[in-house]
């Protein structure tokens, strides 16, 4: 199951540590409840519904609300958003030449960006157009409008069927909020309840500056400090909760380190990342997994 946006920070590749990390009786919990407040792009969210049957709940969440409107869309109004999507791909594909392809691009980018929210197409545009931008980013200028260049692939994956209908399948036990991380929090806990963060990076140091990739307001270090704190409360409940982040120092202290020093595990693993979320030369940096439980003791096993 593939999700059907590319997206920043996107956990595809991190999946087989993410999955060596949980905790080591996951699949005989009873009715679990799996939470996801910074979903993006839900690799990590449809990974865990394909592979684990005992999830009977979940509960996502991002502060992306075009996004958030597309995860609701696909619940509950697949087929037309399927049958515009597909108008799209096959004009689209169907233009061999490089600059009409890119006026076609532009042309959808101005409809889209002049819809509103509630129209019925906009979903179908927002995936079209993230498979066929520049590194499938999502930022917008101070309008508010989508402003990512032409991506220029000769031949794009917009959507998969199949695939498609296996994720509206999936959501159908996913309840679908759109805000701030701290609200949705609010209202879930309980003792079979995994919760999987993955916050905006915090930048690898401070010399390097992080251009903003998910919105306007951007993710700052107080927002990872309260994030910590929910963290506890979720931990008093029974909760069990991994979080990804980038490993971040600031003059050579790591900041997760010290964040987390209560009784955390912390392990560090290498990620490749497709969208460098850092204004950098190091595109191998690594990452950080926080888990409020021991990881399991078959961590080093061939997976
Ligand atoms: C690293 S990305 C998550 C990527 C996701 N794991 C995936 O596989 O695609 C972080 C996400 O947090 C969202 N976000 C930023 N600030 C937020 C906030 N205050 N509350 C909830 N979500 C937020 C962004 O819109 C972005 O989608």
């Amino acid at each position: 199951m593939k999700p059907f946006v590319k997206w920043a920070g996107g956990k595809t590749r991190l999946l087989k540590e993410i999955e060596r990390r949980l905790p080591a009786d996951f699949d005989e919990w009873k009715n679990a409840t799996y939470v996801e407040p910074f979903v993006g792009g839900g690799s990590v969210l449809f990974h865990m519904l394909k592979k684990y049957n005992n999830i009977t709940r979940a509960v996502i969440n991002d502060i992306n609300p075009v996004l958030m409107h597309a995860y609701e869309q696909i619940k509950d109004n697949p087929s037309q958003i399927l049958t515009t999507l597909m108008s799209l791909r096959d004009e689209y594909c169907s233009i061999s030449d490089d600059k009409a392809r890119e006026y076609f691009y532009y042309r959808a980018r101005k409809t889209f960006n002049a819809m509103r929210f509630e129209d019925e197409q906009k979903v179908s545009f927002f995936i079209f157009l993230n498979h066929t931008c520049f590194n499938g980013l999502y930022r917008e200028n101070g309008f508010g409008e989508f402003n990512v260049p032409h991506g220029r692939y000769k031949s794009p994956t917009i959507f998969e069927e199949d695939n498609f209908w296996t994720l509206h399948e999936c959501l159908q036990k996913v309840e679908i909020n759109c805000g701030d991380f701290g609200e949705i929090l609010r209202s879930i806990g309980n003792e079979s309840t995994f919760i999987y963060m993955d916050p905006p990076y915090r930048p690898v140091s401070k010399e390097i500056t992080m251009f903003t990739l998910y919105d306007k307001s951007g993710f700052k270090d107080l927002d990872q400090i309260r994030l910590k704190e929910i963290c506890d409360v979720f931990s008093n409940q029974g909760c069990k909760i991994m979080l990804s982040n980038s490993d971040s120092y600031d003059d050579n202290v790591s900041f997760f380190e010290n964040l987390y020093s209560n009784g955390y595990n912390i392990d560090r693993v290498k990620v490749t990342r497709m969208i460098n979320p850092y204004n950098s030369k190091n595109r191998n940096p690594k990452e950080v997994i926080i888990t409020n439980y021991p990881i399991p003791n078959n961590i080093n096993e061939q997976y």
